[in-house]
């Protein structure tokens, strides 16, 4: 494996700069099933060695749009098959911290990372990283279902037909198929696949917009607010997926939902947004992150406290 190399500091180069195509091939790990029970380890782990407990490892992490920082120094890391929340008001820089994970911020011209993110030991930022790689290891839902105005069929072979993942037809019927299954949408819809997808109700477009993220075959699933346009009883059904999803799936939810936190995640990420006293602007930064239980009952930080408690003000 090629070795990684940290992101760069402040005053270098944006890594924004790094395209996809820009760079050779992707020197990721493959991708391990269920490692909290396999005894596969990535390539670059030495065998004998058991492979690390997390999936990201975050380490001063910070975010820019242009020249005001959003998010400082976050340091935390994410670990494999398990749901970890992140928590916070808004504008505290939750989602900006989220697009690190896949490299979205890549595709904000303004945006500018300075940290490091390992997945799985290897650097995500190093200039041999291909992000379109990234992308599909790691996939992402939005807030607002985002179905393509296509077949349902067509929204979830998208992804492995744009990545070349294979060209043979019953081998795409049939990660569709499986696809929709983990997503708890195929009996719904086994019948209508070349509907268009826009037809479906939210709660079908969001688990559409998740089996279309599993089709690219992702370790990682981001999942940004991805409740908060939908009814209580969608809620509750991609609530119960995440927990069916977690055995195989690394999941990262990003909720203002409290309740929904705390009855899905084992880990939860307090953030907040604070005055810098030296720019006198917003900034936001990493309160506490721990056990999901501890957040919620026992925090150790006051301002994690009032937020859990409802007094933030
Ligand atoms: N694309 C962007 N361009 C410029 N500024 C941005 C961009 N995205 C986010 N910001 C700024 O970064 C800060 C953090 O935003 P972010 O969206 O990460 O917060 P958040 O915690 O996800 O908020 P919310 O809970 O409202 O979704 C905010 O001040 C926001 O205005
Ligand atoms: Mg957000």
């Amino acid at each position: 494996m090629p070795t990684t190399q940290s992101i760069p500091r402040a005053g270098s180069a944006p890594i924004r700069q790094v395209r996809p195509g820009s760079a050779p091939g992707a020197p990721l790990p493959p991708r391990t099933a269920s490692p909290a029970v396999s005894t596969s380890a990535p390539q670059a782990v030495p065998e004998g060695v058991p492979a690390p407990e997390n999936v990201f490892e975050v380490s001063d992490l910070s975010v820019s749009y242009g020249s005001t920082v959003a998010v400082r120094d976050v340091s935390l890391g994410i670990g494999r098959n398990r749901i970890t929340a992140m928590i916070g008001p808004s504008g505290c820089g939750k989602t900006s911290v989220l697009r690190c994970f896949n490299r979205m911020n890549d595709l904000i011209d303004i945006a500018r990372v300075e940290g490091e993110v390992r997945y799985h030991g290897h650097d995500l930022y190093a200039s041999s990283v291909d992000p379109v790689e990234v992308r599909r290891r790691i996939g992402m839902v939005f807030q607002k279902p985002n179905p393509f105005p296509k077949s349902i069929f067509d929204n979830v072979a998208y992804g492995p037909r744009i990545t070349g993942m294979t060209r043979d037809r019953s081998a795409i019927a049939e990660i569709v198929e499986t696809s929709l299954r983990k997503a708890a949408l195929w009996e719904e819809v086994k019948d209508r696949l070349t509907d268009t997808a826009t037809g479906m109700s939210g709660g079908q477009q969001q688990r559409l917009c998740i089996a279309r993220a599993l089709a690219t075959d992702p370790d990682v699933l981001l999942m940004d607010e991805p409740c908060s346009a939908l009814d209580p009883i969608a809620t509750a059904r991609i609530e119960e997926l995440m927990q069916q999803l977690r055995t195989e799936y690394s999941i990262v939810i990003v909720t203002h939902n409290m309740q929904q936190a705390a009855r899905v995640s084992e880990r939860t990420a307090f953030f907040t947004a604070e005055v810098d006293p030296v720019t006198e602007s917003r900034v936001g930064l990493l309160v506490e992150y721990g056990d999901t239980a501890t957040i919620f009952s026992n925090p150790s930080d006051e301002r994690t406290e009032n937020y859990v408690t409802g007094r933030f003000g």
